[in-house]
């Protein structure tokens, strides 16, 4: 043999995946994933071409399950406009539950998630998209137009009042974090009809789908979900109680409708040495925490979210940092957060609490009891959640259970 080059294999130049290899991988990786389900939904992912939306991105990220392609960000640097995850796309749809020929509307626009929602209701079928940035809606207006979908209308305005010029809706799937429901979202979808919405309930977002029955909405599942925040008339954004402010290692308390917090007093607490309780129950590695957590925000009346930066817990000021948040019994000058620790199970973690303060030991207890509680009574249980209008008479809302009250309404969740 002798040293010439080999001209019909090159193993050091990989192809460039093209655009329809780009399209099926990534409706594979939702298949594989449990998020595309129905044919319907995959067949749109399939096809909509969702790179051209955002040609400043990567063309390969936009087809990453994973990743929201950030479109504006505000002057706190937090993110306000994005086209969400595939994923998340994805999980939304196969709750809403959406078939040929209905009639859709999407409050937050972006341009490919109302195209995969034109596939999927088809050409007898119709999408609306409003987004309150015209930014935003001439961006997914030109993303239609070079598509090619007619089925779309985008509107330019504040979706508190929802589009009452197209109503009625057979679906509504909100895009955005909404903290109440407005009384259009009802009025304009279709008794029966599903709303699919993003609902932060004490500081916990989760992507609720609920059914119309008469003047409310009632849970028929939710999942885990993180979206940018509602602007205009609704917009109702968490206060952070900064406890720590060391740059790269905060610490804070998200407060939604919690008692005010003495921020002087839990800043000293959070100096103060901590206490371990720990509560015998174990996760999975992979098992997350949501079902707990609203378990904890439906028995315990003052849990915010304990919010900290990596360096807080490299520091060691805390144990656990989570960006969503990790719920915190409160009281006076003492708190108490969720945390984990490894077992000698391989993948397995017990579920415990961390107190600070003078009374850090108790709340910690307290913290561990409802963890041991909701493994006796509740594991395997879902929680279910209703909205009423506010003004709802008591008598009329599920008895027991957490009752949290926004402007437009009465947000319940109970359990079997
Ligand atoms: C996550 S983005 C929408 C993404 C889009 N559904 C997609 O994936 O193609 C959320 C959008 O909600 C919009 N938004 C925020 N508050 C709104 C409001 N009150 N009414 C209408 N749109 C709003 C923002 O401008 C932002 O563009």
């Amino acid at each position: 043999m002798d040293n010439a080059p080999d001209m019909t294999t090159n193993t050091d130049v990989q192809e460039t995946p093209t655009e329809q290899q780009l399209r099926d991988a990534l409706a594979e990786k939702l298949i594989e994933i449990g998020e595309a389900r129905s044919s319907r939904v995959v067949a749109a992912f399939r096809t909509v071409r969702r790179h051209l939306a955002t040609p400043e991105a990567d063309m390969a990220s936009t087809y990453n399950a994973e990743v929201a392609t950030i479109t504006k960000t505000d002057e706190h640097g937090v993110d306000i406009s994005s086209v969400s995850a595939p994923r998340v796309q994805a999980m939304q749809m196969e709750q809403g539950d959406i078939a040929p020929g209905m009639s859709v509307l999407e409050i937050g626009s972006g341009g490919p998630n109302a195209a995969l929602l034109a596939e999927v209701v088809g050409e007898d079928g119709r999408v609306v998209t409003v987004d309150i940035d015209p930014e935003v809606t001439s961006r997914a207006t030109a993303f239609l137009k070079e598509t090619g979908y007619r089925n779309v209308t985008v509107l330019t305005a504040d979706a508190e009042h929802g589009a009452p010029d197209h109503a009625p809706f057979d679906r509504i799937i909100v895009t955005v974090q909404a903290a109440d429901i407005p009384p259009a979202w009802i009025a304009q979808l279709k008794d029966g009809g599903r709303l699919v919405v993003p609902l932060r309930m004490r500081g916990l977002t989760r992507t609720v789908a609920f059914v119309r029955d008469g003047d409310h909405l009632v849970s028929d599942g939710f999942e885990l979900c993180g979206f940018v925040p509602m602007q205009g008339v609704g917009e109702n954004r968490v206060r952070l109680a900064v406890l720590h402010a060391e740059e790269g290692a905060e610490v804070g308390l998200r407060v939604d409708g919690h008692p005010e917090p003495d921020t002087a007093a839990l800043t000293k607490a959070l100096a103060m040495a901590r206490n371990e309780q720990w509560s015998g129950v174990t996760l999975g590695g992979s098992e997350s925490n949501e079902h707990l957590d609203m378990w904890l925000t439906t028995a315990l009346d003052n849990l915010p979210l304990l919010a900290a930066k990596p360096g807080a817990r490299s520091r060691g000021l805390v144990a656990s940092a989570s960006p969503l948040g990790i719920p915190t019994l409160v009281d006076g000058d003492s708190f108490a957060y969720r945390t984990v620790r490894a077992t000698d199970q391989e993948d397995r973690y017990e579920l415990g609490a961390i107190g600070h303060g003078p009374r850090g030991q108790q709340l910690a207890e307290r913290l561990v009891e409802e963890i041991r509680t909701w493994d006796r009574d509740h594991r395997g249980d879902r929680a279910h959640i209703e909205v009423y209008p506010a003004g709802t008479p008591d008598d009329r809302l599920p008895a027991d259970g957490r009752r949290i009250e926004r402007r437009h309404s009465r947000v319940t969740i109970t359990w079997p």
